[in-house]
């Protein structure tokens, strides 16, 4: 397996599961481990008694939520930053300004969208059902945005979510 990701921090559990996972990692059953929806408090927690640093985590990311804390540091600390939900479940596609600046580069709001996680260093993972989407979507290593444009993105951050808050989640 390429990649094993613990889901959510879950209080109590995580370290045990942690150490699940650096144990098939050790035994070279998987590539890498990482964690999901993990808060720098829960890295920290995590990393207090680790022997394996977790290698990404994986959090809700796009232009309303950026996240710069985490993301500095996670990259301080050689955690791949990974985005879900990059394109807010759809919520973003009919913006007027990212509309603007997807023109300028004769891209979809959604291609600016992917290309923006990756000059931030952001591995992103968007999801469609439609296989002109999928493609669409991969078609993003032929432009390049510019750094006002990124700054420009970079200001939509409202810390806005649409998936649960990791501090305040009940399964
Ligand atoms: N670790 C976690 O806790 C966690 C939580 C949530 C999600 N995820 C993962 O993150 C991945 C993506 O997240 P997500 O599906 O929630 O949100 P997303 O990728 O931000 O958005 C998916 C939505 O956008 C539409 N879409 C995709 N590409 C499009 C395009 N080029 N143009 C217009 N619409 C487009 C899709 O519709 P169509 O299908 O109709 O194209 C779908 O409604 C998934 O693999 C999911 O499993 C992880």
């Amino acid at each position: 397996m390429d990649l094993y990701l613990i889901h959510w921090p879950v209080e109590g559990k995580f370290k045990e599961a942690w150490r699940a996972l650096e144990t098939i990692y050790k035994e070279g059953r998987v590539k890498a481990i990482g964690v999901s929806n993990f808060h720098i408090h829960h890295l920290e927690e995590l990393m207090k008694d680790s022997e394996v640093k977790p290698m990404v985590n994986q959090v809700e990311y796009h232009p309303r939520l950026t996240q710069r804390e985490l993301q500095a540091f996670c990259k301080n600390q050689g955690i791949q930053f990974e985005a879900w939900s990059p394109l807010m479940q759809g919520q973003l596609l009919d913006n007027l300004v990212l509309k603007e600046i997807a023109d300028k580069y004769r891209k979809s709001i959604a291609q600016v969208i992917l290309r923006w996680d990756l000059q931030n260093g952001v591995v992103t993972i968007p999801k469609s059902t439609k296989e002109h989407r999928i493609v669409e979507n991969a078609s993003v290593f032929d432009f390049e945005i510019t750094k006002e444009d990124m700054e420009r993105m970079d200001g939509f951050n409202q810390n806005l979510r649409v998936g649960p808050d990791p501090d305040n989640f009940d399964f």
